[in-house]
């Protein structure tokens, strides 16, 4: 009792909240947050009656008021905050953002799942350090970044071998929740970052950090807080190979947002992917690129996936080049075939799904007349990248062509378009998005379904001629 809290009120509607933002979120007029310090006592009267709030845990922030069941039309005032994001800054924060679905949430929960050593601790250091930095709107605001992994100097030299020297980015190590909540809210920072959730624990519950019960609480325990305060959390969690059910898979239903980052060791390339998203839309990709001074933002990725561009004479048969999309964004990438004849008819597809492998090469067998039946065949796609569209299908079936017939294709021609059992070419989402890619990255010669031929052929395309095909045979026929 007698105890004060302290609320910002936004000058302009009036609307007070927990913390202090740049912008209000009820009204939207930036800068209008003034700091207030209101007794409880006074904030009891408003609202009529003490609730009793014995049963939530002393770490937790007590939540002003009551809670009780709004009406909608009330409720709809509210439509602001959840629109609101916080934004994120620069080509790195703009990859992070649009993964996010527009940017951070206040208040959200956000697990980063990912194989050890892929980059998790990197990425998060990174955004806890953009996230703390002066923005447009607002000036630099503390944001925690806390560790039960490594010591406070080992996150320190880190972040000095990535250059960053934020001031507002605070460093914490420490494994007890509680003691890390209550940091946190002497802190009142913009977002909290927990590095990771396997090695916390929460006093009285059961087992060791990273047990299945300890896990769970700790996730619970932290999203509670989350929503309390509007201060968002982001998590690290690690995916174990041994398939550990305490890994972050069991946390995807708490949490409100789930992002994997993705990546072979030996490459530099990283794809942060969203699985999970209340805010926003799942099928985002961030493409980021790990270099010494840690993750870059690739913006324009198309040709990522692509090997070195080989001179026309150098060009190997069986190699054709697909457009993909994955989000919002598009890549080309390479297949490879190989077909054997004379060998053990054997059958081998790397990075495409086996059935609708074998399902192209009956195709081309039955209604292409290609005699594959006592060839082995191999397929691969270059970068280990998975073929998960049907609108590889054409690629594929070119690659096979190429590699059987013996015919290199030219290296500036792209193939887009589904196969169905007929042998027919279908259209596939999206094409004219697909067709400016390859156009933007200088192919000459783009091969797609005749239905697309017209609308396409009509558009600005860097002098880049479409070729429609109804069928098999009419591709064979263009293209070798
Ligand atoms: P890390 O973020 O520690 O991975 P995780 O937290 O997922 O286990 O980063 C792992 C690798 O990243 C490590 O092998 C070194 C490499 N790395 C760079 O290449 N450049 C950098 O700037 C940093 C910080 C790390
Ligand atoms: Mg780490």
């Amino acid at each position: 009792k007698g105890k004060s809290k302290v609320c910002w009120v936004c000058s302009s509607c009036g609307e007070s909240f927990g913390q202090w933002w740049g912008f209000c979120q009820s009204c939207g007029s930036s800068g209008t947050l003034t700091e207030f310090t209101q007794s409880d006592d006074a904030s009891n009267k408003k609202t009529g009656f003490v609730v009793s709030e014995k049963a939530v845990r002393s770490w937790l922030p007590q939540q002003p008021g009551e809670m009780s069941p709004q009406r909608l039309t009330d409720v709809k005032k509210g439509v602001n905050q959840l629109k609101w994001r916080i934004p994120l800054s620069g080509l790195f924060g703009a990859e992070v953002a649009r993964v996010l679905g527009g940017g951070l949430v206040p208040g959200s929960m956000v697990l980063v799942g990912g194989d050890p050593g892929v980059g998790k601790s990197t990425l998060l250091l990174q955004i806890a350090a953009m996230l703390a930095e002066r923005h447009d709107f607002a000036p630099p605001a503390p944001v925690l970044y806390v560790s039960g992994e490594e010591s406070i100097e080992q996150i320190g030299n880190r972040a000095d071998r990535m250059r960053i020297g934020t001031e507002e980015l605070f460093l914490y190590s420490s494994t007890d929740i509680e003691d890390i909540l209550e940091k946190v809210q002497k802190l009142c920072p913009r977002a909290l970052i927990v590095d990771s959730i396997q090695t916390v624990y929460l006093k009285g519950v059961t087992g060791s950090p990273g047990g299945l019960p300890q896990v769970k609480e700790c996730t619970t325990a932290l999203l509670c807080f989350a929503k309390r305060t509007n201060i968002p959390i982001l998590v690290i969690g690690h995916v174990t190979k041994t398939g550990d059910i305490a890994g972050p898979r069991v946390l995807e239903h708490i949490v409100d947002v789930v992002l994997y980052l993705e990546g072979e060791k030996h490459t530099t390339h990283r794809l942060l992917r969203s699985v999970k998203n209340r805010f926003g839309s799942t099928d985002e990709l961030g493409v980021f690129e790990m270099s010494q001074s840690g993750l870059q933002a690739v913006p324009n990725p198309s040709e990522i996936f692509l090997s070195d561009q080989l001179s026309d004479s150098e060009v190997l048969a069986g190699l054709a080049v697909a457009v993909i999309m994955d989000g919002s964004r598009t890549f080309l990438i390479e297949i490879q075939a190989l077909c054997l004849s004379g060998s053990l008819v054997a059958r081998q597809f790397n990075g495409v799904q086996s059935s609708r492998a074998d399902m192209i090469i009956s195709v081309l067998m039955k209604q292409a007349g290609l005699k594959l039946q006592d060839n082995a065949i191999f397929l691969n796609v270059v970068s280990g990248v998975k073929l998960t569209e049907t609108a590889g299908d054409l690629a594929v079936a070119v690659a096979i062509c190429s590699s059987f017939l013996e015919f290199p294709i030219p290296n500036n021609i792209a193939f887009i378009g589904e196969i169905g059992l007929g042998g027919e070419l279908r259209l596939v989402p999206r094409i004219e998005k697909r067709v400016h890619a390859a156009a933007k990255l200088g192919y000459k010669k783009c091969v797609v379904p005749k239905s697309a031929e017209k609308p396409l052929a009509a558009l600005e395309l860097d002098g880049m001629s479409i070729l429609g095909c109804r069928n098999m045979k009419e591709v064979i026929n263009t293209v070798f």
